[in-house]
């Protein structure tokens, strides 16, 4: 069976979806791993560590692709009209592609997939559960994200993180606040931790409070009936009333004007950002503040973030990077790729492929199949 592993050809993409350590795995499981050449050139894997691993180099697209039973990806491919080649026309009805497909986003996706007779899979749609840790490609990255989002927000801040006591005189300690303590945020607050940052976080889960100070972080949040009940069952938090946005808004305006660094990660999965730092708070922030927006793909969790951009707003910069996990590109790579082959492990009997249908993990990012968009979430959705 041939897994194909082409080039990413989406904008400011760095990663590939295999590592020299998963061809090997994966060639150990009986699969031909073939790798587009270049394909890991960003993440400093050139062609040669993917052919010592066991895989064989495609000259070009359309060669990686062909005949291919599995196709592994970071992003979606490209379709008719959205870039250089029509990357979806070179997969064969019947394979899988098994990637970041950006389902929510990308609706007409589905029934592109659908009607090329490619099974789609979802790898962002990975049902929170203990068994799925190790193929949670949202946690992978995102924890790189939080990482990066701290380190660039430190780069930005034209002054120093920790406190020095110096014969010239005292730096006082960069004072940073985190917006959603989920998995970018745990991570962005021991990171600012690390760097000697004074930090707290916030959040609508309470389950995060202690996380949070686990870490070394200040917990704050608006604790009420309503976010007793902010997480659901998959462990994401809910869109908030309106009555608790309010309360959310005014404690964030009482302690946003006393920090220097904001770095926001709030995301409802499938909906658009929440706005949790209007135009007045950035205002009241000192001149020289940055503000790191992760969520800035989804719409942004700041008024004035500009989508893709550093802004300069209020004399605050205000950084609205997309895909900052391919800022780390090796080791956000890497983890990528293992997430991928844990997820494939399993349904790998005598060297060939035979998805568990019932599995959840497969039922549960399973988008298309035989023609038929089948996941419980988009079919019916006109998709
Ligand atoms: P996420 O990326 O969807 O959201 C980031 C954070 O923003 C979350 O903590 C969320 O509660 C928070 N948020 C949303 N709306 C907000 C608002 N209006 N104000 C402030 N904060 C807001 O979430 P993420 O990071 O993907 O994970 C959420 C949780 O899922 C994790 O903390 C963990 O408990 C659980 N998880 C479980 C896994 C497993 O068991 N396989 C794997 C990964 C995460």
């Amino acid at each position: 069976m041939k897994i194909a592993v082409p080039k990413e050809r989406r904008p400011h993409e760095r990663r590939v979806a295999v590592s020299p350590d998963t061809v090997k795995k994966l060639s150990g499981l009986g699969f031909d791993v073939v790798v587009e050449t270049g394909a890991g050139e960003a993440a400093a894997m050139p062609d040669r560590l993917f052919s010592d691993a066991g895989a064989t180099i495609a000259p070009d697209a359309a060669s990686a692709y062909a005949d291919a039973d599995v196709v592994f990806k970071i992003q979606r491919p490209l379709r008719a009209g959205e870039g250089e080649i029509d990357e979806l026309a070179l997969i064969g009805r019947g394979a899988y592609l098994i990637a970041s497909l950006a389902p929510y986003q990308d609706m007409e996706g589905l029934q592109a997939y659908a009607s090329a007779g490619v099974n789609a899979m979802a790898m962002e749609l990975m049902p929170r559960i203990t068994r799925a840790q190790s193929m949670d490609i949202l946690s992978s990255q995102n924890n790189l994200a939080g990482y990066k989002a701290a380190i660039e927000a430190a780069n930005h801040y034209n002054r120093a993180m920790p406190m020095m006591m110096t014969a010239a005189g005292t730096v006082a300690p960069a004072k940073v606040m985190i917006f959603g303590a989920g998995v970018a945020g745990l991570q962005a607050v021991a990171t600012a931790k690390r760097m000697g940052g004074i930090v707290t976080a916030t959040d609508v889960r309470p389950a995060t409070k202690e996380q949070v100070e686990s870490l070394g972080g200040k917990f704050l949040m608006v604790e009420d009936e309503e976010s007793k009940q902010a997480e659901t069952a998959a462990g994401y938090a809910k869109e908030m009333s309106d009555e608790y946005k309010a309360k959310q808004a005014k404690l964030i305006a009482d302690t946003i004007a006393k920090q220097d660094i904001a770095i926001t990660t709030a995301l409802i999965p499938g909906r658009p950002a929440p706005k949790l730092i209007s135009e007045d708070m950035v205002k009241s922030m000192k001149p020289g503040s940055v503000i790191f927006d992760l969520a800035a793909e989804t719409g942004g969790n700041c008024e004035l973030t500009v989508p893709g951009e550093v802004a300069v707003r209020h004399d605050v910069t205000i950084i609205g990077y997309f895909n900052v996990p391919s800022r780390v590109p090796v080791d956000a790579s890497n983890l990528f790729a293992k997430n991928l082959l844990n997820f494939i492990t399993p349904h790998v009997k005598d060297g060939a492929l035979s998805f568990d249908w019932e599995d959840e993990t497969v039922a549960g990012i399973l988008l298309t199949r035989d023609g038929q968009v089948v996941h419980p979430q988009f079919s019916g959705t006109g998709a």
